[in-house]
């Protein structure tokens, strides 16, 4: 594999939940968006907010970015000229939701390459409401993901991903052999055992109800630790339609026709 400083610093990348008390430069700030800036786009669908911490910002991290799926802006250039948003709130959405994250995963490597590390959080999008108030948000703009960012105050090894045979499919997509899905879960999990991953995070899900707990931080990796998130977790699909339509966004009916009625700006 060709090996240069940018692969070198994707592959070196890992989440990060530990920082120190120190806080990036406005230039380094400004550069770390810049840059987040001109990750492609659909539409320019990505907006971005900050709040210094360390203060309520999770981990301790000095900036706390959330990432917004914002169609406010958007639909302001397109009134200049004259243009009503047609496009329905699903296929926006869907390109939003690129624009967005295509935008952060700049940032991060930015972030990377300035000496910090990130970690992002993903239950922004269930307290949209709380973000709404927060930052006063127009309507039309959902924030998507949290981003902590800072320098580090831990040195991690990256994490395993499957292998590459099971990743990248030319020309047609496999069938899957049993083998094939062990091979994968076994890379995984001695992967995430080999830097007793679950133990030093403390990061075993429970099982609900009254299954028998079988695993201890010597076998718990991650097949079982994704087979319990996502095996367990079940929001409603309501609440963050809820969430959504608080920001304007209509995904349940075929138009949008209360935008008028909001006492927000927008
Ligand atoms: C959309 C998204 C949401 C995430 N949410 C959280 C979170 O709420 N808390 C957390 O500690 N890490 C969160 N992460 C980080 C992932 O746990 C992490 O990226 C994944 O385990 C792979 O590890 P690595 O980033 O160190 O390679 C999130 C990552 C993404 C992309």
């Amino acid at each position: 594999m060709i090996r240069n400083e940018i692969i070198d610093a994707m592959l070196a990348r890992k989440s990060l939940r530990r920082y120190e008390d120190r806080m990036p430069s406005d230039e380094v700030i400004e550069t770390v968006v810049r840059a987040g800036q001109q990750a492609p786009f659909a539409a320019q669908l990505g907006s971005v907010l900050l709040s210094r911490g360390p203060k309520n910002v999770p981990f301790g991290a000095p900036l706390l970015f959330t990432i917004c799926i914002d169609a406010h802006r958007l639909e302001a250039i397109m009134a200049k000229r004259s243009w009503p948003m047609v496009t329905s709130d699903l296929p926006l959405l869907l390109f939003g939701f690129q624009d967005a994250a295509l935008m952060a995963e700049n940032m991060v490597m930015a972030a990377e390459s300035l000496g910090m590390g990130s970690c992002f959080l993903g239950g922004t999008p269930f307290r949209a409401d709380e973000v709404i108030e927060r930052y006063e948000l127009p309507r039309r703009v959902f924030p998507l993901v949290e981003l902590t960012i800072g320098y580090p105050a831990e040195t991690l090894p990256p994490r395993p991903r499957f292998p590459m045979d099971f990743h990248l499919f030319e020309d047609k997509y496999p069938d899957f052999s049993d083998a094939d899905i062990e091979e994968a879960a076994r890379v995984m999990d001695e992967g995430y055992l080999a830097q007793d991953y679950y133990r030093k995070a403390k990061a075993m899900v429970k099982l609900e109800g009254d299954r028998a707990e079988t695993f201890n931080y010597d076998d718990y990796s991650w097949t079982e630790h994704m087979g319990r998130k996502w095996g367990q977790w079940f929001p409603s699909p309501d609440v963050l339609l809820e969430q959504l339509e608080k920001c304007g966004f209509e995904l349940r009916g075929p138009v949008r026709d209360s935008d008028a009625d909001s006492d927000r700006p927008g």
